[in-house]
């Protein structure tokens, strides 16, 4: 004990990084349970930036064993490029422990995915065309390949061809590509085998045993509350459950050990791909909030839309997740605004809402209700404590706070590691 759960408020790219950054030296383990190589982070090792998409940040403290759990879906190809390209930095993955139950996302999953969104038009989700859904499909069709089935041979082989039996009916009949050949797709797989091997266990049991052993878990969310499968603004979505209950189904920790819930929440919201935003904007206050933030995607490299804060929304992802700390990200980027308009309620056809409206057709039509606080106009991006920061700012988080039911104990103020003010531990209780 204890378990950490972090979770994403919005709809991704709150700055997890804070939060991990901030506990990074009082963690023993870090689980990645849902998502796959649509998440991505960008880490600085000795002044190069590199981009991880799918290892858990926790790779890069000494230290700390990074987990990717069974709730993840993995891109091989993927993971041993991060992996090759950290080795090369003189980083140490050796500790990476990999669930047998993740399931892999073959390449004829990566095809699938861009010809369903090619198909869709203009009802396309916006994917990031990794393969995502259809494994988190193949998954629940009963038809996916797990991790350990790479090695059984004639296993990996009958599961390649009973997906591929319907798949290759699909790709080629509906979408017009050519067939997939089952030899091919088993071969490649199967030269991941030997690499493999060493990373691969039971995480679960490793996990249970960690915690009677009194080792600091942190699981980590890909990305947010707004695009899970299930609390989401489905279908605009991903594949799956990135609140704090996909935490026990995604890593085998049970209900009952977790102890604490930390959503980030950045200061203003940003969406990639499709789907409804209330909030969003399309002025210059948008492009500026993009600019100042660098609101590009780590992933994709699109650009992000970008909204005000919605408080009807963080409201939502603390009680769907039960958070007991939130972190705010990036409050530095209102720093040249005169004034700054927050959502606080929603109007949809004449009627007020307060909390998310039940329909997601109510949640296209909802204008916000805004309300509108002084900015401060100065830099605060050299201030340490809440008392530091300018009477409007505080006022801001204050305002925040009292309208989401949950303390904020981290404010961040600036990109890097120390540019945070840590007004409660979120390791303790209030
Ligand atoms: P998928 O996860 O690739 O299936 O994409 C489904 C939706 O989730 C799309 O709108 C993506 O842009 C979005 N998405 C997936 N991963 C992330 C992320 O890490 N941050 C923000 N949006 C994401």
């Amino acid at each position: 004990m204890p378990v950490i759960v972090l979770v994403g408020a919005q709809w991704g790219d709150e700055g997890k990084g804070k939060a991990t950054d901030l506990l990074g030296d009082r963690l023993d383990y870090v689980v990645k349970f849902n998502g796959g190589n649509n998440a991505g982070h960008t880490v600085v090792i000795e002044g190069e930036k590199y981009a991880l998409h799918l290892l858990p940040s926790g790779i890069l403290t000494p230290g700390v064993v990074p987990v990717i759990g069974n709730g993840v879906v993995v891109d091989l190809a993927v993971l041993f490029q991060e992996i090759d390209g950290l080795e090369a930095r003189g980083v140490d993955t050796s500790r990476l422990r990999v669930s047998a139950n993740a399931h892999v996302i073959p390449s004829y999953n990566r095809s699938m995915d861009k010809v369903a969104e090619r198909f869709l038009g203009s009802r396309r989700i916006g994917t990031t065309g990794r393969g995502i859904g259809p494994t988190y499909a193949d998954k629940m069709n009963r038809v996916g390949v797990r991790v350990q089935d790479l090695f059984d041979e004639s296993i990996l082989r009958q599961k390649v061809e009973a997906a591929l039996s319907f798949k290759n009916q699909v790709l080629s009949k509906i979408y017009n590509r050519q067939a997939v050949k089952p030899d091919d797709v088993v071969k490649e797989l199967l030269s991941y085998v030997d690499r493999l091997r060493p990373y691969v266990g039971d995480t679960a049991l490793e996990l249970s045993e960690a915690l009677d052993a009194g080792k600091v878990v942190l699981c980590e969310a890909g990305q947010a509350t707004l695009l899970d499968v299930d609390h989401g603004t489905y279908p605009f979505v991903t594949s799956s459950n990135a609140t704090a209950g996909g935490a026990c189904t995604g890593s085998g920790i049970p209900p009952t050990r977790i102890d604490r819930v930390v959503a980030v929440l950045k200061a203003f919201t940003s969406r990639v791909g499709e789907g409804p935003f209330p909030t969003e904007l399309h002025d210059k206050f948008g492009d500026h909030l993009r600019e100042v933030g660098h609101e590009y995607g780590t992933t994709t490299g699109r650009p992000r839309r970008i909204g005000w804060l919605d408080l009807v929304m963080a409201r939502y992802a603390q009680r769907i997740n039960g958070v007991t700390d939130f972190v705010l990200t990036k409050l530095d980027n209102y720093d040249d605004l005169d004034e700054i308009p927050v959502c606080v309620a929603y109007e949809v056809n004449g009627v007020r809402h307060d909390e998310m409206p039940i329909s997601q057709s109510d949640f296209h039509h909802a204008v916000p209700i805004y309300e509108t606080l002084p900015g401060w106009k100065q830099d605060i991006s050299g201030c340490r404590t809440f008392a530091d920061l300018p009477k409007d700012a505080q006022r801001f988080v204050e305002f925040v706070e009292e309208r989401i039911r949950a303390r904020i104990s981290v404010v961040g103020v600036g990109p890097g590691r120390e540019e945070v003010i840590e007004r409660h531990s979120v390791l303790s209780e209030a």
